[in-house]
This record gives structure tokens, C-alpha cells and sequence, in this order.
């Protein structure tokens, strides 16, 4: 039966009346969705609490557990209540945390020297929770910003955010982080150059089995408000990050930044914000088949939470729909605030 008799088909009985449309068809999709059992079965795409990685925000103190305005649900934990709650995630069977400082305004200059200090938050947070939690992957961000007195990346001379002085430093703070016990090196700077630089200088101090998981295509986005707000950046900003994150215009400059990460030694790329770069997503995971990995990013977050808060959405299954949905655009994993939940979820199998 080809469509054109089906819709002859459907016009004549209409004639009777729409009770009596009588529809003959070869092809009809919803017979694999009639029960839970047969959707399952043709289901192509599954999130797993193997592809989660938990963005994690530090605080000085003890037995702090501080609420961000703009992330309900969201706590900055000093290192101890922060151990704790990643025992939790590796008990859930999450695979990794990113760790991410609110660094002491008076610990920020304009050198972001708090960065190189061995006994620095991030430092502290990653010797504690690798002899705590040894299991679980540490994830540590390379970058300026939480160390900064101005709020960027990188170093600033005049209106600039110096490239290669940045870089300079950045490689410092990669073997910093890399002496306290970081299992991965996540470069979020988008300086030129700063994958290969990083990766011969943390050979050169003997941690060639420290990964790079590159912040390869990240954006100058609006959506990273609320996490400035988490570390403390949001007052010292000056400026935008245009001259060194990417313009949200862009799609094929991706594909470039990506392809130089990986040439210097990238292990792991990323995209970031996620859902909307989901095309970004999809671009580089078919043209390199590299891990890539999604960063649900802080004001996605918010959108879904405040969207919950208000009864306008179920906040849970719109929060697994989001993380499928990076899955299906060809990502291996996903960085998002919701980890704990969305784990919690799945061990319980609600959904
Ligand atoms: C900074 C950094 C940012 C995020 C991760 N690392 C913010 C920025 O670039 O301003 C954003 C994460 C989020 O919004 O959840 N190096």
C-alpha cells in the first residue's frame, strides 16, 4: 500500500463521517510506541549515570554549605562538606567531579597569582577528596577568572587579554593542579596554543597520564551568568570575554578550534554552553569521533530550576530530557549541576 491509496483511502471514508475513516498503511510508526516494553526496545539512545560529571564549587571554611541566588539547588561546599557530597556521587556511580573555586576576594590580584599557590583551594579540595573518594576522576579547570582581581581568563596589559604571557602562566597552574592529585586538566581559558604548551609541560614534570579535557569550542555566552555569580566573578568582570571565547554566530570555527586541540594533544573535547550548541555537538562528535563532551552550563541550569520552582515544567523529567537530548546529539558525557539528581533518578529507575 503506497501513501497516495491511503490518502484516497482516507478521503472517500471521510465522507461518512471521521468515526468511519478507515486508514490502510504499511508504515505505521506508532506500532513500536504501543507499550513501554516495545519502546524500550527500539530505544536508540540511553543516559547513563556513566555520563555524568559533577561540576563541584568550593568555598573556604568548614561545614559550609552555601546557597547561590541564581542556582537553586546549587551549594558552594568548603572542602569538607564538598568530600562528603562527592562520596555520595561516587556511591551513586557518578565518574567525575570539576571542581571550581570561589576564590577569597583578597586572595585575587591582577595576576591571578592565587592560581600557583600550591595550598589554594582547588589544591586543598583535590588532595582531600583524592585520599577521601580515590575512585572518583577530579576534574580541575585552568583558567585565571576565580583568581583574577578583574574577572578574566588572562592576563590583562592595557584593554588586552595577553595570549602567550597567559599561556605562560596557565602551564603553571596545570602542573599546580596536577601536584595536588588532578586526574584531568580542563583548559576554559580559550587561549591559542595553551593544549600543546600545557601538555609538554605537564610531561615535562612526569604526569603524561594526566588528561586534557579541553574546553575546545566554548562560546561567549550569556548563559555562564549565574556561575559567575557561584565564584564570585560576577562583581570584578570588566568587560566580556569576545576577544577570546567564541561568537555564538559561529559553526565551522568550532570544527577548527576542535581540530587544533586535539593536534596538541586534547584527550577529550568540549562543547560549551550545551543546549544551545547542540548543532556544535553534533559537528564535532561526526568529524572527529573524539570524546566529546556537553557543558549543560549554569544558566541552563537556572532556566530549568526557576522554570520547576514555578510549577511550569516537571523540573525532573525535563532535566533528563535536556541531558538525553546531548546523547543523542553524539556527546559521550555531560558536565551539568543536575548530576545528582539526574543519578539518583536513574538508580532508582523513575524514569
Ligand atoms: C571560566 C569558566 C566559566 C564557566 C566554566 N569555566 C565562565 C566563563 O567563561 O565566564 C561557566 C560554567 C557555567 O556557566 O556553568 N573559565
Amino acid at each position: 500500500m503506497v501513501a497516495s491509496d491511503a490518502r484516497a483511502s482516507a478521503a472517500f471514508s471521510s465522507r461518512d463521517g471521521p468515526h468511519n475513516v478507515r486508514l490502510t498503511l504499511a508504515q505505521r510508526p506508532r506500532r513500536n510506541r504501543k507499550a513501554e516494553w516495545a519502546r524500550r526496545l527500539v530505544r536508540e539512545h540511553t543516559l547513563l549515570v556513566d555520563d555524568l560529571i559533577w561540576p563541584v564549587f568550593l568555598v573556604d571554611g568548614v561545614g559550609k554549605h552555601e546557597p547561590i541566588a541564581s542556582m537553586p539547588g546549587v551549594l558552594r561546599y568548603s572542602i569538607d562538606a564538598a568530600t562528603a557530597a562527592i562520596k555520595h556521587a561516587a556511591a551513586l556511580g557518578i565518574p567525575a567531579v570539576a571542581l571550581f573555586p570561589n576564590t577569597d576576594p583578597a586572595l585575587r590580584d591582577a595576576q591571578g597569582s592565587e592560581a600557583l599557590n600550591p595550598q589554594n583551594l582547588v589544591c586543598r579540595a583535590c588532595r582531600a577528596i583524592k585520599a577521601a573518594v580515590p575512585d572518583i576522576g577530579v576534574i580541575a579547570d585552568v583558567a585565571l577568572d576565580p583568581y583574577t582581581s578583574h574577572g578574566h581568563d588572562g592576563l590583562l596589559e592595557g584593554d588586552e587579554i595577553v595570549n602567550d604571557e597567559t599561556v605562560a602562566t596557565l602551564i603553571e597552574q596545570a602542573v599546580n593542579q596536577a601536584r595536588a592529585g588532578a586526574d584531568v586538566i580542563a583548559p576554559s581559558d580559550m587561549m591559542d596554543g595553551r593544549i600543546g604548551a600545557i601538555r609538554a609541560e605537564l610531561d615535562a614534570h612526569g604526569f603524561e597520564n594526566v588528561q586534557i579535557m579541553s574546553y575546545a569550542a566554548k562560546y561567549a555566552s550569556a548563559f555562564y551568568g549565574p556561575f559567575r555569580e557561584a565564584i564570585g566573578a560576577d562583581k570584578t568582570l570588566r568587560g566580556d570575554k569576545r576577544t577570546y571565547q567564541m561568537d555564538p554566530a559561529n559553526s565551522n570555527e568550532a570544527l577548527r578550534e576542535v581540530a587544533l586541540d586535539l593536534e596538541q594533544g586534547a584527550d577529550m573535547v568540549m562543547v560549551k554552553p550545551g543546549m544551545p550548541y547542540l548543532d556544535i555537538v553534533r559537528r564535532v562528535a561526526e568529524t572527529f569521533g573524539a570524546p566529546t563532551f556537553a557543558y549543560q552550563v549554569s544558566g541552563e541550569y537556572a532556566m530549568i530550576a526557576a522554570a520547576a520552582a514555578n510549577g511550569w515544567i516537571d523540573g525532573d523529567r525535563a532535566m533528563l530530557e535536556s541531558l538525553l537530548a546531548f546523547k543523542r546529539a553524539g556527546a559521550v558525557g555531560v558536565l551539568t549541576y543536575f548530576a545528582v539528581r539526574a543519578a539518583e533518578l536513574l538508580r532508582d529507575g523513575k524514569y
